[in-house]
């Protein structure tokens, strides 16, 4: 065989090895199992997600058991600038720049599927917390009608017991400058003191 054959031949064994690995990725993107990482921009998410979403640092967010409909218009939102603070744009807009509708979809999948992390209150705030949670009040409306009884939200409200302290403090902040715009949680967060913003995270949070 010339050197031109052998050449073409070694190109169709590997176009048929990139043919075969694009179908296994895509098969387990699309039904990943518990614990396993569906494909390399899991990876790119775990260097600072964790493995399975349960953030081992305080400003990243915990993803694990949160809600599919919440994480992918959270990820489509990073891509609206003007809608977000700055320091979410800054690490969240290239990513999610990156990613396609199908694997936003595999990877919101995966992290709602994985157990979610409990609350951990801390007394003596968290007694507070609790309060303003289920009863609000004046000018703060109750958490619970829209976030439910424990924190645990539902579709596109999103799971907020057992997050991360420092996020939630933060994401609070956001939301009463309107940093981080947002219809539904610009007014819940508005009134919103600092007193009272410590008492709901010492309630809610798991450090
Ligand atoms: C370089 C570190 C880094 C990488 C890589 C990264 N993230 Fe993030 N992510 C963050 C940080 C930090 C925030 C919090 C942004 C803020 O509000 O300041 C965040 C926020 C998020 C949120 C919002 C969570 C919420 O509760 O609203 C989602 C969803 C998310 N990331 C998903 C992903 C996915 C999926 C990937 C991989 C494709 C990924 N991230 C890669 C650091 C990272
Ligand atoms: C009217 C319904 C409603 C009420 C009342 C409400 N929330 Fe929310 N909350 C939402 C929705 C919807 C989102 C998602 C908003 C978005 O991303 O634009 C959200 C987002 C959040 C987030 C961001 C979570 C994340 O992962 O980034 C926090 C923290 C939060 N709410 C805390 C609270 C607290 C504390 C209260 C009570 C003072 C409260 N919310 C009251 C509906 C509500």
């Amino acid at each position: 065989m010339s050197i031109s054959g052998q050449v073409t031949q070694l190109s169709k064994v590997t176009l048929l090895c990139a043919a075969m690995s694009l179908v296994a990725a895509s098969f387990s993107e699309a039904n990943p199992a518990p614990g396993v990482l569906p494909g390399s921009v899991t990876e790119q998410c775990a260097s600072c997600h964790g493995r399975t979403g349960d953030s081992p640092s305080g400003k990243v967010p915990r993803l694990n058991g949160q809600h599919k409909a919440y994480l992918i218009q959270r990820l489509k939102g990073f891509l609206d600038l003007t809608r977000q603070a700055p320091h979410a744009s800054y690490v969240m807009w290239d990513v999610a720049a990156n990613i396609t509708a199908e694997r936003i979809d595999a990877l919101a999948s995966f992290y709602a599927a994985q157990d979610p992390t409990l609350p951990a209150p801390k007394p003596p705030l968290a007694a507070k917390g609790e309060a303003l949670f289920h009863l609000g009040a004046p000018g703060v409306p109750a958490c619970q009608q829209c976030h439910g009884a424990h924190g645990a939200g539902a579709a596109t409200t999103p799971r907020i017991a057992g997050q991360h302290a420092a996020y939630l403090n933060q994401a609070l902040i956001d939301f009463s400058t309107q940093a981080r715009v947002s219809a539904t949680m610009n007014h819940p967060a508005l009134r919103l003191t600092d007193r009272q913003i410590n008492e709901l995270v010492a309630y809610l949070s798991n450090d």
